[in-house]
């Protein structure tokens, strides 16, 4: 149907009134997608020439469309929809947010964000092996100690512990976060910390405080998706830097940094997701000495790097230059994910930009627990708890690793984590991997597609598999059902055809 053919089949026989029944042909018009954001309509005349009825009803339906929020009537130039039109048949029912639709700027992400905003909904399919995520399970949670933890903190603290506080956090966990970075090398007071809500948090403050639209940022390609994320919605450039198992390729950084203004450089050096590789020992020197002679930041992540099965851990980067590393850790792996226990170290100016990012974002994290996590920590418990939770994670690493050289080592390449919850995998055959991930979506197998994490466009096919959360034999049949999807598309003719991943 046009527009055209709406106006010409108003109807001076209906009991709706003339007026109305034209109101309705635009609406309609406009709700089916006949008419877009911006599009002129005809002059009054022509409307009503067309619809058979007088002018002055021709420009009541203006009028009243006008009113509605439909279109919007320019002085010498004429009537247009609306950018924000209202595209229901009822423009005035309350509980109808379809209009919303015109007035969102255009999806930061595109396919990429599509596909993380469903991931979280796999967590807990009945149907669905969620090889996606990097949730640790609820069994890694220590409930006993958490209650303990809150009982004391309750009844020491009471009111207290629903009060506003201080933006950068209590003075109890700042004073045990720089006990624990103490006994990992750092050598922060409480006064460089600041509570986040979640490492994620962290990491946009990080990037608000540093940076402005069009800065240059180098990161790591594949990366944490929330960097990507973070990076994008303060509209930096990112540079992408490739990853290999010694970590970021260093060499390859000093070659942007021929070319480029380079303000952050991102960098997950211990544990790196989705990996599993740590920053060799001669590619941190060689890092931190390039920062000191260009004069960049570093936003170094070290969310895995407590989870570490072997291979010697080299602590902290911000360890060796902490005015040019901005540390960014939290307990959402070790755990308790839901108490979103995040924290920052900095030195220097950045310092207090970073607590007014904080200020700005959330006033400051919550009260209670933040205190419960001061009291888990001052009561011992981080230590034996991390112990648990390796040993329970790499028992997993083991059942994936080993899966994976069972069933899909004929298609593809795929990382042997030394630390962390996740395995990268690269198949030897280009496909599209939105495709793979639907195709094994449907055959009960959640994965992340390379793509989401990946800075640059890619030039194979990745996908990220995690195993934090599942027990081995999930894992296992997990792995034997994406098997399934990739011995299918690889003999499906699609698959062999190249895909634009120039
Ligand atoms: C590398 C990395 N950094 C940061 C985060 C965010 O952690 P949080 O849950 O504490 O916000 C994650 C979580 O998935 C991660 O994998």
């Amino acid at each position: 149907v046009t527009l055209d053919q709406r106006i010409r089949a108003v109807d001076r026989n209906a009991a709706q009134s003339l007026t109305a029944q034209l109101v309705d042909a635009v609406t309609e018009a406009i709700a089916s997608g006949e008419l877009s954001a911006g599009e002129k309509l005809p002059p009054t005349r022509s409307l009503a020439a067309l619809a058979g009825v007088n002018q002055l009803t021709a420009s009541r339906a203006y009028h009243r469309l006008q009113e509605v929020g439909a279109v919007v009537s320019e002085v010498g130039r004429g009537t247009f929809v609306r950018t924000a039109a209202y595209p229901g048949q009822h423009p005035n029912a309350a509980d109808d947010a379809s209009w919303q639709t015109y007035l969102l700027p255009a999806e930061a992400g595109g396919e990429s964000g599509r596909i993380l905003g469903e991931l979280a909904r796999h967590v807990d399919a009945a149907d669905t092996i969620p090889l996606s995520m990097g949730y640790p399970p609820d069994a890694i949670i220590p409930l006993e100690l958490l209650r303990e933890a809150s009982a004391r903190v309750l009844a020491r603290l009471g009111a207290l512990s629903f009060a506003y506080g201080p933006v950068e956090g209590t003075h109890e966990l700042r004073a045990e976060l720089a006990k624990l970075g103490r006994e990992r090398g750092l050598d922060d007071d409480p006064d460089s910390i600041v509570v986040t809500t979640g490492a994620r948090q962290g990491i946009s403050l990080v990037t608000r405080a540093l940076l402005r639209p069009g800065d240059k940022v180098a990161c790591e390609s594949p990366t944490f998706m929330g960097n990507i994320e973070a990076l994008n919605a303060v509209e930096a450039q990112l540079l992408p830097v490739p990853v290999d198992e010694h970590g970021l390729d260093v060499a390859a950084l000093e070659q942007l940094l021929r070319r480029h203004e380079i303000r952050l450089v991102v960098v997950q050096p211990r544990a790196h997701n989705p990996t599993g590789f740590d920053l060799s020992k001669e590619r941190r020197l060689q890092l931190i000495s390039l920062a000191r002679q260009h004069g960049f930041f570093i936003l170094e992540d070290a969310v895995y790097a407590d989870l570490r099965f072997e291979g010697e851990d080299l602590g902290p980067l911000r360890a060796i230059a902490p005015t040019h590393v901005i540390y960014v850790d939290s307990f959402s792996k070790t755990f308790g994910p839901g108490l979103r226990a995040g924290w920052i170290a900095a030195s220097g100016p950045v310092l207090e930009r970073l607590i007014n990012e904080k200020r700005n974002a959330d006033t400051h994290s919550a009260t209670l627990p933040q205190q419960i996590v001061a009291e888990f920590l001052a009561g011992g418990h981080y230590a034996g708890q991390v112990k648990r939770a390796r040993a329970m994670f790499r028992q997993r690493r083991d059942a994936l690793v080993q899966a994976l050289e069972e069933e899909l080592s004929a298609f593809g390449r795929f990382t042997r984590p030394v630390a962390g919850g996740h395995v990268w995998l690269t198949l030897d055959q280009a496909c599209d991997d939105a495709r793979l991930y639907r195709e094994a979506l449907a055959a009960g197998v959640a994965i992340l597609p390379g793509r989401v994490m990946l800075v640059d466009r890619p030039h194979s096919t990745h996908l990220r598999l995690s195993y934090c959360r599942l027990e081995p034999a999930l894992i296992r049949e997990g792995v034997g059902r994406l098997a399934g999807v990739v011995r299918a598309l690889h003999a499906a003719p699609y698959a062999r055809q190249s895909l634009p991943l120039n």
